[in-house]
């Protein structure tokens, strides 16, 4: 299959319209069309919970209320960004077709509600998506202001009912060969009697029952993926079919782990995320927040190394934390930027207008109930609007990236899954505290997955690479040999793809031989405990957290550093195994941050990175996009003061984007931000 593309050729500024909720005041609309252009909106989201409007009884359908918004967002020169409904459902469907209804991992079957709530495998379903999908591209195939296909709406969840438990079956004899001995080999089925005789026996994973048989909690978690891809591919055959230049997108979520993101990018023409990050909660929380915010660019950028959109994000606050949270003034147009310098072609709100009713009522929205314009978020979003416009040149451009942090979806269910370790298991937040480390720097990174290509990388961070799947372990060797400086941690390649432990000794699949040491065990920490390092140079020390691993490295591998407490002090912590051309670091505890940053910019100093920047002070982010020769430097102040930082050598003929002055000196005040081009 040849991976789908697109790219924008104007950065987009739009939100989820739903007009449909105001059908009964027309007069609402008109104010909505009135003051689109005063928001700077060149783009509407919309139809994507509409699909009782679109057919209020079974076969009957209503599409003029649909043609006439179209036809207005085409008067007004505007994108429609046009979703298929099959988020939620009315419910006559439910009522007349329960089989659509989700069934639980109690084997509980829902009642009509909420949303997202459907059976993927339901024949009726499936067929009423097509056909639904089917009209709306038929109707609007050839409008002015179709601009691409939102299929759906955060696919998630999963359903336990028959249906779901024959597909499921049905996948483990293909994944199988129809070989029960095969399947019962790789689940390790004769601990606790759990042998099967027959695929037929297999249930999905349930509280009530089984769900300690790690490899068919994994085998489910990738039958969930496939069959959500299954899904999202029956909705945009039509779609395919009737509109070829149309691209397809479906928006997805930052961290939901529920299935594999990945596994749709390729299916995807561009991808889209929802962006919420957790500002306002303190000084050191903004930075974090910065930090997984750009994580989360980084990851979808890099899910097809190319632009996506930010299809949702708020303009104020939203409604489904604790604590909700206004975004200060300077947040909203600084967090905006954040995501076009890490790769977003788009700056997209849920949503345009506050619903009146409902769970959704007092989330944040450019309208207020209040209806008018002359609101600080009004004014914010405004902002945001005619910068966009100004920011244009930047839309379709490439992030250029040496260094990867690779977090592996797959990895994560398995770490989740194990009995043992502690808990937290912290596998995300290690993997932050790494990518952090490289951020530093001032230089992209890519977040890659166990899949993709390591060739254009000179470094590549693969903290807790628990599981060893899809030839990763090769791959990582021809990086090392090759010249790449790979960093691995504790906890590295301990099972295979089906959870399975490798055999004599960890890390398996050869990299004990790249690393060069064993792993033996696996030590532990209390959450305020600590161990601490020491570096066997220059004796500086660092506190160590969490996890203290016992390794034994092997003649020839250099000892870094040493823990310093325990029965285990004076044993190595930290080493470095030269492998071929490239070399393999091993960090067998929970290092505190600025151990990493020093290891990192010493790493990347060796592998002769471009840093202008130096080591940058905490909460400055600075991404690189470019085009066309042209670099464009996004420099960042999410560190809630003012900081001023020197003009590197390199960038001294840079001039400020988009106003062209020339620039002696950067100071950002809180929240504040430039943009260089070079
Ligand atoms: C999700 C949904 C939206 C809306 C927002 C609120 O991202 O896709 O429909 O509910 O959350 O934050
Ligand atoms: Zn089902």
């Amino acid at each position: 299959m040849k991976e789908r593309q697109f790219r924008a050729s104007q950065l987009i500024h739009g939100a989820d319209y739903n007009p449909d909720q105001w059908l009964d005041m027309p007069e609402i609309i008109d104010e909505d069309f009135r003051l689109f252009p005063a928001a700077g909106m060149n783009s509407a989201t919309i139809g994507i919970f509409s699909w009782n409007r679109l057919e209020p009884q079974e076969g009957v359908y209503c599409f003029e209320w649909l043609d006439d918004i179209m036809d207005r967002m085409a008067d007004a020169g505007m994108k429609v960004i046009l979703a298929t409904p099959s988020g939620s459902r009315p419910v006559w469907m439910d009522r007349k077709y329960p089989e659509i209804l989700r069934v639980s991992s109690e084997r509980m079957r829902n009642l009509h509600g909420i949303r997202h709530n459907h059976c993927k495998q339901s024949p009726y379903y499936r067929k009423k998506v097509r056909e639904m999908n089917r009209l709306l591209a038929e109707r609007y195939e050839k409008h002015p202001a179709l601009y691409m296909w939102h299929v759906s709406n955060e696919y998630q969840g999963e359903c336990h009912c028959e249906l779901c438990q024959n597909a499921f079956r049905d996948w483990l004899r293909r994944k199988y060969h129809n070989d029960i001995h095969a399947l019962n080999h790789e689940w390790c089925t004769d601990v606790w009697s759990h042998g099967f005789s027959s695929f037929d026996e297999i249930e999905s994973p349930s509280e009530r029952g089984e769900r300690l048989i790690h490899g068919m909690n994994l085998d489910w978690r990738r039958f969930v993926t496939d069959q959500t891809l299954e899904f999202f591919l029956i909705e945009c055959e039509p779609l395919r079919e009737l509109t070829p230049d149309i691209p397809v997108t479906t928006n997805l979520m930052g961290q939901n782990m529920d299935f594999n993101q990945w596994k749709l990018a390729p299916h995807m023409d561009m991808m889209s995320w929802d962006s919420y990050p957790e500002w306002s909660m303190g000084r050191q929380q903004d930075m974090d927040a910065a930090i997984e915010a750009a994580f989360c660019h980084d990851r979808f950028r890099s899910m097809k190394m190319q632009p996506f959109l930010v299809m949702e994000s708020t303009p104020s606050l939203i409604n489904w934390r604790p604590i909700n949270k206004l975004k200060k003034p300077g947040m909203h147009e600084l967090s905006a930027v954040q995501a076009i310098a890490h790769g977003a072609d788009s700056v997209q709100y849920f949503q345009w207008r506050k619903c009146r009713g409902e769970a959704e009522k007092f989330h944040g929205a450019v309208i207020d109930h209040y209806g008018k314009a002359d609101t600080r978020v009004f004014a914010d979003v405004s902002r945001v609007g005619a910068l966009l416009g100004k920011l244009g040149a930047v839309a379709g451009s490439d992030t250029v990236s040496q260094a990867a942090v690779l977090y592996d979806w797959e990895n994560s269910w398995a770490i989740e899954d194990l009995q043992g370790w502690r808990s937290p298991r912290l596998y995300e937040d290690t993997v932050y505290q790494h990518y952090r480390a490289l951020r530093r720097l001032g230089i992209n990174v890519d977040v890659i997955d166990e899949e993709t290509s390591l060739d254009k990388y000179r470094i590549v961070a693969a903290p807790m690479l628990y599981m060893l799947r899809n030839g990763i372990a090769e791959r990582l060797k021809r990086f090392a040999a090759a010249g790449g400086s790979l960093i691995l941690t504790y906890g590295t390649g301990e099972v295979n793809e089906n959870d399975l432990c490798y055999l004599g000794g960890f890390p398996g699949e050869g990299l004990m031989e790249l690393a060069g040491l064993r792993a033996e065990e696996m030590d532990v920490l209390c959450d305020e405990e600590k161990n601490h390092i020491r570096l066997t140079q220059v004796g500086k020390e660092y506190d160590a957290d969490s996890y203290c691993e016992l390794i034994y490295p092997r003649d020839g591998c250099e000892v870094l550093a040493v823990y310093t407490k325990d029965f285990y002090a004076g044993n190595a912590a930290v080493t470095r195994n030269r492998y071929k051309e490239g070399e393999c670091f091993y960090i067998a505890t929970r290092p505190e941050q600025v151990f990493l940053d020093a290891l990192y910019e010493q790493i990347a100093q060796k592998q002769g990175m471009d840093m202008p920047w130096g080591r940058l002070p905490e909460g400055i982010d600075i991404a690189v996009r470019e085009k066309a020769g042209v670099k464009y430097y996004f420099i960042m102040n999410f560190s809630g003061e003012e900081v001023r930082l020197a003009i590197p050598e390199e960038l001294k003929s840079s001039r400020v984007f988009p106003d062209g002055g020339c620039v002696e000196e950067i100071r950002l005040g809180k929240s504040g931000y430039v943009i260089l081009r070079l």
